[in-house]
C-alpha cells in the first residue's frame, strides 16, 4: 500500500520517517513478505497521535517487531507497516528490577541483565526477536517463559487510543498465547529478576545454546517452530515420524534437522509455505487425529 502524498506531509510533522515500497522478504527471518510502505516513529509518545492520523486518512496497518515469529503474504500488501524506534532501546536495572523497551532485542536484554547479575531468562537466550514480540507471545524455551517476571506492561491500546500500563497480575500468560488485544502495542516492561552471579547465568546460557545448536538449523531462514505442540504431545516428534523431514512445496521445506521448522531454502513465496503448512496439518490430522495450530504468525493480504 503507497501512502498518499498529503498524509506523508502529515506524519513528517509527527516525526514519522516514511520508508516507501519496502519489501519484508528483507525484515523477516523466514525471507518471505511482500512490498508496502512503512512508518518509522520517533518516539513513543506520539504513537496516539500518528494513530488517530491513520484513522482519519483509512490507512490500514500493522506493527512489526522482529519479523522472527511472522509468516507475511506475497505480492503488494493492503496495509502499511509500522516501526517503533529501535535505534538506542531503553535498558535499565534497578535492584532486582529491570525496565526494558519493546523495541529491545530479547537476547540483548537478557545478556544485559545478566552482566547486572540478574538471572531466570538463561532459556531465552538463543530465542530470535524483539522483547515486544516475546511479550505478546509469550515466547519460552528450555523451560524459561518471560510471562512469569513481568511485573508491568505499558502498551498503547488500540481499544482506548492511549498508552496505558497494565499489572502483570492482570495479564494472563499462556503457553505461547496472551490476554493483550490483537491490536495491543507493546512499549515498554518492567520485570522482576532473581539475583545470580554472572558467571553461573553464563554457565545456563552456554547450555541452552549448545541444546539449540544440535537440534534446530539456526543458520537457515525460518520462524522457529510452526506449529505450537499439543497438549501432551510433540509437532516435531510427530511430523518426523510420519517421515516429512525433507518434504518440500517449492523452496518452502520441512528441515531435515528438526520438523516443528520449515525453512526457506531459496525464493520461498508465502502461498509455497502455506501450502506446505497445510499438508502436513492434513498429514498430521489423518496419522494422529491431531489438529495441529500455527504457532507462527501469518499475515494474509
Ligand atoms: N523431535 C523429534 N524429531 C524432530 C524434532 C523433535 O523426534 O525433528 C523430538 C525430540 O527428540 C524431543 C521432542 O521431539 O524428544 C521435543 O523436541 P525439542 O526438545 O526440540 O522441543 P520442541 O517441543 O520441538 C519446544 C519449543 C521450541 C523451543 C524448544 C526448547 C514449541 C512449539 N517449541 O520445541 O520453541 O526452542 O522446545 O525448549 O513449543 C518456537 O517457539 O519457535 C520454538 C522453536
Amino acid at each position: 500500500m503507497r501512502i498518499k502524498e498529503a498524509a506523508a506531509a502529515r506524519l513528517k510533522q509527527l516525526g514519522v520517517e516514511l520508508r516507501q515500497g519496502a519489501s519484508l522478504a528483507d525484515e523477516t527471518s523466514l525471507g518471505i513478505g511482500g512490498t508496502t510502505d512503512e512508518l518509522l516513529l520517533r518516539n513513543y509518545e506520539t504513537i496516539p497521535e500518528v494513530m488517530r492520523l491513520l484513522a482519519d486518512e483509512k490507512i490500514p496497518h500493522r506493527f512489526l517487531g522482529g519479523g522472527t515469529n511472522v509468516l507475511i503474504a506475497d505480492g503488494e500488501l493492503p496495509w502499511v507497516i509500522l516501526h517503533l524506534p529501535t535505534a538506542h532501546p531503553g535498558m535499565r536495572v534497578e535492584g532486582n528490577t529491570a525496565y526494558v523497551d519493546a523495541s529491545a532485542d530479547l537476547g540483548g536484554m537478557v545478556t544485559f541483565c545478566a552482566k547486572r547479575d540478574l538471572g531466570g531468562m538463561e532459556g531465552l537466550i538463543g530465542v530470535p526477536g524483539s522483547v515486544g514480540g516475546a511479550l505478546r507471545m509469550n515466547a519460552g524455551a528450555y523451560g524459561t517463559q518471560i510471562g512469569p517476571h513481568v511485573r508491568e506492561v505499558e502498551l498503547y491500546r488500540a481499544a482506548s487510543g492511549n498508552i496505558e500500563t497494565l499489572r502483570g497480575d492482570d495479564i494472563r500468560f499462556d503457553y505461547r498465547h496472551t490476554s493483550f488485544a490483537p491490536d495491543d502495542v507493546m512499549l515498554r516492561v518492567k520485570l522482576e529478576l532473581p539475583s545470580k552471579p554472572f558467571k553461573e547465568i553464563l554457565a545456563g546460557i552456554k547450555v541452552c545454546n549448545e541444546k539449540r545448536r544440535s537440534s534446530q538449523p539456526l543458520n537457515q531462514k525460518s520462524a522457529g517452530c510452526i506449529f505450537k505442540n499439543p497438549a501432551g504431545g510433540s509437532a516435531g516428534r510427530m511430523i518426523d515420524e510420519l517421515g516429512l523431514k525433507g518434504h518440500r512445496v517449492g523452496d518452502a521445506m520441512v528441515s531435515d534437522r528438526h520438523a516443528n521448522f520449515f525453512v526457506n531454502t531459496g525464493k520461498a513465496s508465502c502461498s509455497d509455505m502455506l501450502k506446505l503448512i497445510e499438508d502436513v496439518r492434513e498429514r498430521v490430522r489423518s496419522a494422529y487425529g491431531v489438529e495441529l495450530e500455527n504457532e507462527v504468525i501469518v499475515w494474509r493480504n
